[in-house]
């Protein structure tokens, strides 16, 4: 007898020996696939599956004449009928599939070429349609925990070409997965290729720019950081213009580092809000007081409020949403449907869970449709702070909207004993922001850091300690303060032209 071989990932087929099987309709092959996957069906199962709205008697004969023409299609007796209410794969016909490889210990690798039944439609058939994407997430999840697995197993022995070969395959996959992507670059930077790790990097991050308007995760940020800093004690070591020494503020990350010990000890803590005029240094404050925090039990989502932006309703909430999409699949969480379309009816690109449906949330009024979305975004956030602890980030956000600011409001009352929220913001604000400070305030929720300008004896100390080998005399200390006025970014610019003459 000849051999059949089904294929299920990427677009489906099958082949009997080299003849590939053609079947008089979509419906059926569909049939065929549901049941070759099951192994066993009941026909009620089948008919409600495909002909959900025929009574019962029809549905039952259109099963009957489905099954005959699959039989007549592969000229075999690949499914058969033990008794009247089930039907079965024959396990005497033998048949290779991509699946029975995929769920296999040795054999998966190469596998999953693609999406479960990809393009393959059946119009207006729901209860079909759910069928095949759960399955579809259901495979993809599957390969992707596999491929983790081995990758992890691969690094730990050093087998490097292997984890950048399987870490390729996840990009493949999901093309927004950093965590693919940091496990590339750790390979590439393992062989010394830190060319191409940093041509990696620079793609993330160009399509992250151009798809999302978000930069990388911290986590990837600092990890490529990292291996620049690797690079330069082995190669050449150069002066990296934007990168001086960190000075001072010792007060303020002090701060910063007694309200994380009482996160993370379950004590009391608060959200913070480090305000200051442009270029004192905020963005640079927490940086650095989240790349000492940095670790994996601790889930960091960042994003920026552009001032081009302020216009882009919830665009802020854009970049953690898609950060959140990513655990989501990492961790393999199970959501709702019901949460993942109603993020999905305000950022239409947004993929949660995977699983896409067409409900309509125009026909729901405007506030009822805002507090869904904010309920629902504090709902999986309650999920995601269960699995780690979490902290959410938003710098500059003197240029967020009032839709996403009431929902920032709206998670800060309702999960600030649950996740460390800590935002920056430039003096002169506008007064939505005033009112978000105002209020949460009052109901004790935030403190302020405010950065000030530095003194004119912290100026000097900054420069002498950023310039160890130029000797300036007191006239030019006193300088370079009236100049800077004690402004960051101003004194950091100074001693750089400094240092390039
Ligand atoms: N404590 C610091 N030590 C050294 N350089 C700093 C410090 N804080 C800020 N800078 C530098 O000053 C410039 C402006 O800082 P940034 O954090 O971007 O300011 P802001 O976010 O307040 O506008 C940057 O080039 C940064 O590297
Ligand atoms: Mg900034």
């Amino acid at each position: 007898m000849d051999l059949l071989n089904v294929r299920l990932f990427s677009t489906p087929s099958v082949f009997k020996g080299d003849k590939r099987i053609i079947f008089p309709s979509r419906k059926i092959e569909a049939l065929f696939y549901y049941i070759f996957v099951n192994k066993e069906a009941t026909r009620e199962e089948l008919a409600s599956l495909l002909w959900p709205d025929v009574d019962p008697q029809t549905g039952r004969k259109n099963v009957r004449n489905a099954l005959y023409y699959i039989k007549k299609s592969l000229n075999l007796d690949a499914i058969i009928s033990p008794n009247n209410s089930i039907v079965i794969y024959n396990p005497q016909v033998e048949t290779h599939s991509d699946l029975e490889r995929l769920l296999s210990d040795d054999k998966w690798f190469d596998a999953y070429t693609g999406d479960f039944l990809q393009g393959f439609v059946v119009k207006d058939e729901e209860a079909l349609e759910n069928w095949i994407l759960s399955s579809r997430e259901k495979y993809k999840s599957i390969y992707v925990q596999k491929l983790y697995r081995k990758l992890k197993e691969d690094y730990a022995r050093g087998a490097y070409e292997n984890v950048e070969k399987g870490a390729r395959k996840l990009i493949e996959i999901d093309e927004y997965d950093e965590r693919a992507y940091r496990l590339l670059i750790k390979a590439l930077a393992e062989m010394n290729m830190y060319n191409k790790a940093a041509d990696v990097y620079n793609k993330l991050c160009e399509k992250l720019n151009k798809d999302l308007g978000i930069v990388p995760d911290i986590k990837t940020r600092t990890l490529y950081k990292n291996i620049q800093n690797k690079r330069s004690y082995t190669e050449v070591f150069k002066i990296d213009r934007d990168r001086i020494m960190f000075y001072g503020r010792k007060r303020e990350l002090d701060i910063l580092n007694r309200n994380y010990t009482d996160f993370v000890n379950d004590e009391n803590y608060n959200a913070v809000m480090i305000v200051g005029e442009a270029g004192i240094g905020k963005t640079t404050l927490k940086d650095r007081f989240i790349e000492e925090v940095v670790s994996n039990d601790i889930f960091i989502l960042e994003s920026n409020c552009y001032q081009a932006e302020e216009e882009f309703l919830l665009r802020p909430w854009m970049g953690i949403l898609s950060k959140i999409a990513s655990i989501i699949q990492e961790e393999n969480i199970k959501i709702p449907s019901s949460w993942s379309e109603i993020i999905q009816a305000f950022f239409p690109t947004l993929k949660l869970n995977g699983i896409k449906t067409e409900r309509d949330f125009n026909s729901v009024g405007s506030s009822l449709r805002l507090t869904l979305l904010e309920e629902t975004i504090i709902s999986i956030f309650r999920e995601i702070a269960n699995i780690k602890k979490t902290i959410i980030i938003f710098d500059d956000i003197q240029w967020m909207d009032n839709l996403s600011l009431n929902i920032l409001a709206g998670m800060m009352l309702h999960l600030g004993k649950e996740i460390l929220f800590i935002t920056t913001c430039r003096n002169g604000y506008p007064q939505r922001v005033e009112n978000f400070i105002a209020e949460m305030s009052c109901k004790g929720r935030m403190k302020k850091i405010e950065l000030e300008r530095f003194t004119k004896e912290e100026v000097i100390d900054f420069t002498r300690k950023a310039l160890p080998n130029h000797s300036l005399n007191d006239d030019m200390y006193e300088k370079i303060y009236q100049e800077t006025e004690g402004n960051t970014f101003f004194i950091v610019e100074y001693i750089n032209s400094l240092r390039e003459n």
